[in-house]
């Protein structure tokens, strides 16, 4: 589907918006580990978090769907049951690498599934480091899907993970939660850090980097939780705001972690006025009000370190960055290659089509030039950042902008469009 977008003068009003993905993926794992019955609140409607939960029904559990909850009837410490065909976890790599740790433990074989652009995804990055606990894992010779698990006598492990990717760290995780004996995973370099908070690990700033304690002790129980709007998705807002003239808008109950609020700080480096409104600490995340006006931004260098902070967001930023003082330039981000699209790629094609000279590298981009008048059509590569991104930025190009395939931002925010159109005074 071609969706359109409108040259928009000025966005005015106030979002709640569905909860983190990232969270809503681990609680609906945690719900369905845990013993008994837990109550899931502002669930974020993605369609990568339905894959989740598709998976975890086809382990035995239950999910009841309500408009303002879900109940989840969880199984207990390896209480799943051997599912009767692949687990097909979609678009979403949260899903395939969380479950693999979880189903690394379990004493039944399962293969794991997903669509096209899944299916090209790196999974060694999982494989290798479970295999170190004694983990049956394979992948095929691309290391690649399917994932095929089968029982084994898993072990605990002392381990400094070697990529800077928060799936790793949490597939390792929800692997040793199954062991008496403790595990450690030692990180240099910080990425989300959610799947420690709710599942209360100790951890530990050392001169090697964050330790993270991990056993049985810390396994899942029942429990009730609200999950906080998800920032990643605030952040596409965040920029029309800033972008378009005389716009005030604020959004609602955001999740503030500091690994997640690398976003938020650049854009108010570049001189973004960005108000951050009844700061509160709930179920020991951060969580508050995010207010923005209209603002003139000016470029500002990305630290290396604080790429896996943002790198969901690089699209986005990249966006505000064309309308700031100064070329937008970033390195560092590799990874960015193995998102739902070579995002790197995806982005620079984007870029010229909208009349900007792209300098392409490895490891990013650099953006300069000025942004054409003519009406331009971008693909989303079937990647729903990308989409949103081009959305955003046809809205504040003079004469509009469309985005082909544009049904694929229901993998994070199925309601951007009517979201948009609650803003907008064309
Ligand atoms: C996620 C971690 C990040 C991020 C992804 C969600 C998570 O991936 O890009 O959208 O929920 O753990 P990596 O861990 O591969 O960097």
């Amino acid at each position: 589907m071609i969706q359109k977008f409108e040259n928009i003068n000025s966005i005015k009003g106030e979002l709640f918006l569905r909860g983190d993905k990232s969270i809503s993926h681990r609680v609906v794992m945690f719900a369905a580990m845990a013993d008994g019955i837990s109550v899931i609140r502002n669930c974020s409607s993605s369609e990568d978090v339905r894959s989740t939960i598709n998976c975890f029904e086809k382990l035995g559990c239950k999910f009841e769907i309500t408009d303002d909850q879900i109940k989840v009837i969880g199984k207990g410490f390896k209480g799943f049951t051997k599912p009767n065909s692949e687990l097909y976890a979609g678009n979403s790599g949260t899903t395939a690498r969380l479950i693999s740790g979880i189903l690394s433990a379990q004493n039944f074989e399962s293969v794991i599934t997903g669509d096209e652009s899944l299916s090209q995804r790196p999974m060694k990055r999982i494989v290798e480091p479970l295999r170190l606990m004694s983990a049956d894992i394979s992948v095929n010779k691309n290391g690649t899907l399917p994932i095929i698990i089968k029982p084994s006598l898993i072990k605990s492990i002392i381990y400094k993970l070697q990529i800077a990717s928060a799936q790793v760290k949490s597939a390792m995780i929800l692997c040793a939660i199954h062991l008496d004996e403790e595990s450690v995973f030692i990180e240099e370099t910080q990425t989300r850090n959610h799947t420690e908070k709710l599942l209360n690990l100790k951890t530990e700033i050392t001169n090697e980097g964050i330790k993270i304690y991990v056993s049985k002790n810390n396994y899942p129980k029942p429990f009730e939780l609200t999950i906080p709007a998800d920032i990643s998705s605030a952040a596409f807002f965040t920029v029309l705001g800033l972008l378009t003239k005389n716009s005030e808008l604020i959004i609602r109950n955001v999740l503030l972690n500091e690994t997640r609020t690398g976003v938020i700080n650049i854009l108010q480096q570049m001189g973004g006025k960005i108000e951050i409104e009844n700061e509160r600490e709930e179920k020991g995340e951060k969580v508050g009000g995010i207010r923005v006006y209209s603002s003139k931004l000016k470029n500002v260098s990305i630290p290396k370190t604080i790429i896996p902070n943002i790198i969901d967001e690089i699209p986005i930023l990249s966006v505000a960055g064309i309308f700031a003082e100064g070329n937008f330039r970033i390195n560092n981000a590799k990874e960015l290659r193995v998102k739902e699209s070579d995002r790197i790629k995806s982005l620079c094609n984007n870029f010229r089509k909208a009349g900007l000279t792209v300098d392409e590298f490895d490891d990013g981009f650099e953006l300069s030039g000025n942004v054409s008048n003519a009406e331009t059509i971008f693909e989303s590569y079937d990647d729903h950042r990308i989409a949103m991104a081009f959305g955003v930025l046809s809205m504040i190009m003079k004469n509009g902008g469309s985005v082909n395939d544009f049904e694929c931002v229901r993998i994070s925010n199925p309601q951007f469009v009517e979201q948009v159109n609650s803003l907008c005074n064309y």
